[in-house]
């Protein structure tokens, strides 16, 4: 299957995807990165794809006159590696309805706690500041909410009394990326059934 990867920052969860690739092969994983997009340039999640010898797409949103021209260049420039699958790495920004015309139901994102709590851009933050004891992380299809998508999987990790967030982030990422690659190997290897808020993976 061919992936295309989005991102947005240190490209940790990419790396962890490319790293399984190399050490499974192709073949055993179920998936090759056909490509990585981002939203912005000089981020280190676009060196890791460069280093790994992947194209890199940079579509950003001030150069476009609208958020939905946006969008669809998005969408267009993704669909130009004929990707079976698009996953958010990190991606930090909301794609709209021309995105989700493409690819809905075959775009799936990763967030760092476990919805349907702490949505949006700061779920580290918002479960630290709430005195959750246990957070987490989820991998889910994106839909057309914020982070409101049919939930594949989720990975719980305790907060520590003295954490701050990074150190709550850092830790949260350790069991993420392991979730995130776990998922797309079998979405790639299985396929799948989305019925309803149901994943259903053979
Ligand atoms: C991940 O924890 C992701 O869930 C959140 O931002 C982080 C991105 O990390 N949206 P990286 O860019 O993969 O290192």
């Amino acid at each position: 299957k061919r992936l295309v990867v989005l991102v947005s920052g240190s490209g940790t969860n990419l790396q962890a995807l490319l790293d399984k690739i190399a050490t499974d092969g192709t073949s055993g994983y179920g998936a090759e990165i056909v490509a990585v997009g981002a939203d912005r340039d000089g981020i280190v999640g676009l060196e890791r794809a460069e280093s790994a010898g992947i194209p890199t797409f940079v579509c950003r949103v001030k150069d476009h006159a609208t958020r939905d021209e946006w969008d669809a260049a998005l969408a267009e420039a993704t669909a130009s590696y004929e990707p079976d699958l698009v996953v958010s790495a990190g991606f930090m920004k909301i794609v709209g309805k021309r995105f989700l015309a493409r690819f809905g139901g075959r775009f799936v994102n990763t967030h760092p706690a476990l919805l349907p709590s702490f949505p949006g851009a700061h779920g580290v933050r918002d479960a630290l500041a709430y005195g959750a004891k246990v957070t987490g992380c989820t991998v889910h299809f994106v839909d057309d909410g914020v982070d409101t998508g049919p939930i594949i999987a989720q990975g719980v990790v305790p907060v520590g009394d003295e954490d701050d967030e990074s150190a709550l982030h850092e830790r949260i990422k350790e069991v993420e990326r392991r979730l995130l690659v776990d998922v797309v190997g079998r979405l790639a290897r299985n396929g799948y059934r989305i019925e309803g808020r149901k994943v259903f993976i053979p």
